[in-house]
């Protein structure tokens, strides 16, 4: 994969318009954008439509969390748009994740089913409270890695830090998408568990979800291509 096919940008924003100067903006540099609840309903789902007839690849970040059935009747409506990639709680359980999975192979559909583990706004504190496990929050993310890939997902939502111990546990194939991205040059915003560009490919992150350093950026394509440019790097060190 190239360093464009690894790069996804969130699109945060709360109206379509806002999101539509940045993509204009942005053309060829970016192929991928991430679709979360907030522009999705805002926008009454129209983003992924737009983003399609611009020929973008879209990430819909919805975390489907419900009965199997339900969250099954979804992820067809996320399959059917055609999406390149979309998420699930991996909490909603294994035959939660089974029926996605079973559903995207009797489909014959290409979008990537990831799950996410554990949300990164948890504490190790919270964690606990939560789910009054022996488990540490480590070891959960990994108990839920490992269920989102026997329940045949293709992937999960990770910080950059855990990719690697990921891979080693799920595999190569299994694919590691990584928020808490952040080069550098720009600001940590409110991510605490960061890595940059390079690291995170080095990591073995397979898609680096990026916002703020590239939509908050005085030149949106200039730190882009910065960003392509560090995961070039790391890629060139694999070889
Ligand atoms: O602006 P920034 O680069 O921090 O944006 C990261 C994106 O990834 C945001 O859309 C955020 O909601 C999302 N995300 C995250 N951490 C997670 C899951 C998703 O930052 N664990």
């Amino acid at each position: 994969m190239t360093a464009k096919e690894r790069l996804i940008l969130a699109l945060d924003y709360s109206n379509l318009d806002d999101a539509k100067v940045l993509v204009e903006k942005l053309g060829d540099t970016v192929d991928i954008y991430k679709v979360g609840l907030e522009l999705f309903l805002t926008s009454g789902g129209k983003a992924v439509d737009y983003l399609h007839e611009k020929g973008k690849k879209v990430f819909l970040d919805l975390k489907f969390h419900d009965i199997p059935n339900t969250v099954e009747m979804a992820s067809r409506f996320a399959v059917d748009k055609g999406v390149f990639m979309f998420n699930v709680h991996a909490s909603g359980g294994r035959k939660m994740m089974e029926n996605v999975s079973k559903m995207i192979e009797n489909t014959g559909s290409k979008s990537i089913a990831i799950a996410v583990t554990i949300l990164t706004s948890f504490s190790e504190d919270e964690i606990k409270e939560q789910f009054k496990s022996s488990m540490n929050l480590e070891e959960m993310v990994m108990h839920f890695a490992t269920l989102t890939k026997e329940s045949g997902m293709h992937g999960v939502v990770c910080s950059p830090l855990e990719a690697g111990l990921i891979k080693k546990l799920c595999g190569k194939e299994f694919k590691t998408i990584c928020p808490g991205v952040r080069p550098a040059w720009s600001a940590k915003n409110d991510q605490q568990r960061i890595m940059t560009p390079k690291m995170a490919i080095e990591n073995g992150a397979d898609f680096l979800v990026v916002g703020r350093p590239v939509r908050a950026a005085e030149d949106p394509v200039k730190a882009a291509e910065l960003v392509l440019k560090e995961i070039e790097e790391a890629l060139e060190g694999d070889k």
